[in-house]
């Protein structure tokens, strides 16, 4: 079974495992990449079913929109009862590494905001310890540079992605080289640098359910945290 075979796998057990959620007033986070397309496109079988939605990103906001699913600004709802999302990294502990889709800070701004966070992945995407994938950071345009040396203070190898502006009009850096034995503490030491955004470590608010998809079928996982 290929990774893209897997993707939808997991984002229509996503859709499942969200339905008996869905009331009139409920309100789904959504977030951003491929796999969250899927979701997308399988949500809107539930149309109608719940209010509406809050999107990680403007491309998601313009397909969940293309499917007639509504959309609010984070601000003018009081709650998000789930939210869904893909990742690039997961540890047994269901920390993460996200952001390759360059949306991290909206991500973890409606990942805090939600009561639950189902990560839906592909088998690629697990590890035992974070940090093959490069740990993306979103970082205020003219604080680059600086921002870069204390990175590299902290043993990260940064790599400006050209080219690539966030839906907030920042940068994003990509740190390679970093094995990240304690998830917690790195997230906390590179958002104490002046001029980040946010990273990518998704460990002081991990997921609370993985759904795994496998060759042998989606798996649950649940957070031990
Ligand atoms: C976007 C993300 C994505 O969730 C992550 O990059 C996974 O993407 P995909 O589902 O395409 O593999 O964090 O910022």
């Amino acid at each position: 079974m290929n990774q893209d075979q897997l993707k939808q796998d997991v984002a229509r057990a996503a859709v499942e495992y969200i339905t008996p959620m869905l009331e009139a007033d409920t309100i789904v986070g959504v977030g951003t990449g491929s796999t969250a397309n899927y979701f997308i496109d399988f949500l809107a079988e539930k149309k109608g079913l719940f209010d509406g939605t809050v999107a990680s990103s403007e491309a998601s906001a313009e397909r969940l929109k293309s499917h007639g699913i509504p959309v609010y600004d984070l601000n003018a709802v009081d709650g998000i009862r789930v939210y869904v999302d893909g990742a690039d990294e997961t540890n047994p502990l269901l920390q993460l590494i996200k952001g390759g889709g360059a949306a991290l800070t909206r991500e973890k701004i409606v990942a805090a905001c939600s009561e639950e966070f189902v990560c839906i992945a592909d088998e690629s995407k697990w590890v035992e310890v974070l940090g093959n994938f490069p740990l993306p950071v979103e970082v205020i345009p003219m604080a680059r540079s600086y921002v870069a040396r204390e990175i590299v203070k902290l043993g990260g190898d940064p790599v400006y992605r050209e080219g690539v502006t966030t839906d907030n009009g920042n940068v994003i850096l990509d740190v390679h080289n970093m094995q990240i034995a304690k998830p917690l503490a790195l997230e906390d030491a590179i958002n104490n640098i002046t001029g980040v955004v946010t990273n990518g470590l998704f460990a002081a608010r991990p997921a609370d359910v993985l759904l795994l998809g496998t060759a042998e079928g989606v798996k649950t996982i649940k957070s031990k945290v």
